[in-house]
């Protein structure tokens, strides 16, 4: 479904000779073994999932879909991350769709929270509220906030129809809220962390209720997970590409940068960059991962890239055919000079930047580049897709000898604020 070329400045002897690693690793992963093996319910997943929970999804979903307006959806990193770059993925920046989704406790920004809030007061809203822990300060912040002003508008018998949660299955503050509210509720697993959780409920309820096929999204991760459970590193192209991943950083190319020459792709990015950057980096271990959107970022990080400290690699996301394209017109005078291209379609110039860009980077730059290709994106492929970078993390990450399920930075900065704001116990 998707194509992957690794890039020139590593061999394919020098991917070879990871063989034995790799093949240990990929028993570690298909088998549960190692760091962190209770996290690892989302390998099997898209054979695994509960069907009949997924049922009750869709249900649900269409009901929020042709019900309200606008549905808005509480959730921070994996909570978060999956649906907003699915849905921009396959709906586009400017999408038009009778549901509109707003994504709200994703931050703790005054001005963003306030101006949801006003452009909430006249619409007709559900909420979706995720979170693991269910105690997550940014999204609960919002949830209460949003939740108190659905029940100004529809009273709080009517509003409990309208919210629907995802969370752990037993624990936690929005778990026993569910209980004593009655919310319509669907588990995240015990197994599957933050953010290996986009094929869960945590991204099918927000991109069903969008619209979207879902379980054609957990069709083409099923394929990805019968095509590349395996450590054949002449066919395995995730293993080729965690493998180019990990020779990078091992050979001074501190940097990953993840680059689409399509804007709606650019929350792919950040999805990538959480998934990336919070699994590996650790006991200052890790690539750091970065993201631009080409042609617009050439016009600024371009510059770096080519000419700059060479610290980096390249991960080129290339999607040949758009869903969408506009061909560009004739004009008598020609007095912009673009005659030249008259005819041409925006796909056709998008793919000579690509190949001019790429040319430039490489020769001139010496900055390596892996390609990944996708004909087309649709839930399928993006299905595939995140099944098959999850898989690369989890083999990268213990190629570096580091347990990728966990987030223990993260809870450093949580302590300090907390003990700022004055809660009990810090
Ligand atoms: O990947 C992760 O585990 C994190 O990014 C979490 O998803 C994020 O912190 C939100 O956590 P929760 O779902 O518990 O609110």
């Amino acid at each position: 479904m998707i194509n992957f070329e690794l890039n020139k400045a590593v061999s394919e002897k020098e991917i070879l000779a990871y063989g034995e690693k790799v093949s240990k690793i990929n028993k570690m992963i298909n088998e549960k073994t190692g760091a962190g093996n209770d996290f690892l319910g989302w390998v099997d997943w898209p054979v695994d999932y509960d069907k009949e929970e997924l049922k009750r999804l869709l249900v649900d979903a269409k009901y929020v879909r042709d019900n309200f307006e606008v549905l808005v959806v509480c959730g921070i990193g994996g909570s978060y991350l999956g649906a907003r770059c699915a849905l921009e993925a396959l709906k586009g920046i400017k999408s038009n769709d009778k549901l509109e989704v707003i994504f709200m406790g994703q931050t703790f920004s005054p001005n963003y929270t306030k101006q949801v809030l006003d452009y909430l007061e006249n619409k007709k809203f559900a909420i979706n509220v995720i979170s693991k822990s269910g105690t997550t300060t940014e999204t609960s912040i919002s949830f209460r906030l949003v939740k108190a002003l659905l029940e100004e508008k529809v009273g709080k018998s009517q509003a409990k129809n309208a919210i629907f949660a995802v969370t752990d299955k037993e624990k936690g503050a929005l778990k026993t809220l569910c209980n004593i509210e009655g919310y319509h509720t669907y588990v995240l697993p015990g197994n599957i962390g933050g953010r290996y959780s986009v094929l869960t409920p945590v991204g099918l309820f927000p991109l069903a209720a969008a619209g979207i096929d879902v379980e054609a999204m957990l069709t083409g991760a099923k394929e990805a997970r019968k095509e590349l459970d395996n450590d054949d590193l002449k066919t395995n192209i995730c293993y080729r590409y965690a493998v180019s991943r990990d020779y990078m950083l091992r050979h001074g190319k501190n940097v990953e940068m993840f680059v689409t020459y399509e804007p709606q792709m650019s929350q792919l990015s950040e999805w990538l960059k959480q998934l990336f950057g919070e699994s590996e980096g650790k006991e200052k271990k890790g690539l750091l991962p970065g993201s631009v959107t080409f042609s617009t970022d050439l016009h600024s990080l371009g510059q770096f890239i080519q000419d700059g400290t060479p610290v980096l690699f390249e991960t080129i996301l290339n999607i040949k055919t758009p869903e969408l394209d506009v061909a560009i017109p004739h004009t008598d005078d020609d007095l912009d000079g673009l005659n030249y291209l008259e005819g041409k379609k925006l796909s056709y110039v998008n793919q000579m930047a690509f190949l001019g860009t790429k040319k430039a980077h490489e020769e001139e730059g010496g900055v390596p580049c892996n390609v990944i290709e996708i004909d087309k994106l649709d839930a399928k492929t993006l299905g595939y897709l995140f099944y098959f970078f999850m898989r690369a993390c989890a083999m990268s990450a213990y190629l570096l000898e580091i347990n990728p399920f966990n987030q223990p930075g993260v809870e450093v900065y949580k302590k300090n604020m907390f003990h700022l704001l004055g809660k009990k116990g810090y």
